[in-house]
């Protein structure tokens, strides 16, 4: 799909169900010859750059990761402190001089908006890898991926999406990519975190059903897939709240063995305290299966925006 060359990534609502097939398609393929190959010649010579102004494990290094298996090379920043940024250089400075040196640029920033700023300013194509509480496609695209594997389809499911749903950006991207298959939605948060309503009145302009709930072991009792996320400390302004709502929900094996064994957990992660660790050991437990995924999925995402894909 020659649409993909020079695109930018930056928001879940802006791909087709066709596009998003065809990543699916092509992350899987990579899984497979990554089973012969530890790593591929595709984008040698190839520069990305991983500018990371927000703290991340699983995003950065699962980018670098993707380059490297592609064959290319990494250059970028885990935080802002160690860059001109601390010397008070805009953002659009930035991404200016680093469209100089690299092919594709993947970034994480806590402004929202700050990767389409930083697209229409760079000649390179942009993966948005987070800007603040408002978008994180790429995470999405490795869940409906890890869905897609676990589950063997996305049609047709009961998807529970709970915790954070006010700041996490994981889901809002995630909303406008489910909304292209016919998945039931069931959104659980409590009263102070549910899903902003600019994303609410975009899924009920496109007609898609969602429920919304406070009461998490009602909805797993219908669930398919549990998507499970963090109270997004950092974005709270106030300390005291934050501290009343992290322990809304806390998912543990014992609940899942009494209301639905047959459940398969995702989370993007970092937790803290929203999954017992005797989760992990549950076989529908999938959320590090889910950040290896994210290795293929980057890897697609790179190679069909530098038109590298065969
Ligand atoms: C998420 C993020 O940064 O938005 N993490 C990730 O990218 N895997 C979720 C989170 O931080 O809670």
């Amino acid at each position: 799909m020659s649409e993909f060359l020079g695109m930018d990534i930056l928001h879940g609502g802006q791909f087709s169900r066709d596009q998003l097939e065809h990543i699916m398609d092509t992350a899987e393929d990579f899984r497979r010859r990554l089973e012969t190959h530890k790593s591929l010649d595709l984008l040698r010579g190839y520069v990305m750059a991983a500018l990371f102004f927000e703290p991340s494990t699983r995003t950065r290094l699962s980018f670098e990761t993707a380059m490297h298996r592609l064959g290319g090379a990494v250059i970028g920043f885990s935080s802002a402190e160690s860059t001109s940024v601390a010397k008070g250089e805009t953002l659009a400075d930035t991404i200016r001089t680093v469209d100089q040196y690299a092919d594709v640029i993947a970034m994480r920033h806590p402004a929202v908006g700050s990767a389409a700023e930083a697209a229409a300013i760079a000649e390179a194509p942009v993966l948005n890898g987070g800007d603040g509480a408002g978008q994180h496609p790429t995470q999405a695209l490795l869940d409906l991926y890890t869905i897609r594997r676990e589950l063997g389809r996305v049609d047709g499911i009961t998807l529970v999406l709970c915790g954070d749903l006010k700041f996490g950006r994981t889901v809002h991207s995630g909303v406008e990519i489910y909304k292209h298959y016919n998945v039931r939605l069931i959104f659980v948060a409590p009263d102070a975190l549910k899903m902003p309503a600019e994303v609410t009145e975009r899924l009920r302009a496109a007609g898609v059903h969602f429920e919304e709930t406070t009461d998490l072991s009602a909805a797993l009792k219908q669930a398919d897939v549990l998507y499970m996320t963090r109270i997004q400390k950092e974005r709270f302004a106030d300390p005291a709240e934050y501290e009343k709502l992290k322990g809304s929900y806390i998912l543990t094996r014992e609940m899942i063995e009494r209301i639905n064994p047959r459940l398969v957990t995702l989370h993007p992660l970092p937790r803290v305290n929203e999954i017992a660790a005797d989760v992990d050991s549950h076989p529908g437990a999938a959320y590090f299966r889910q950040a290896k995924n994210g290795v293929y999925t980057r890897m697609a995402l790179l190679a069909l925006v530098t038109g590298r894909v065969s």
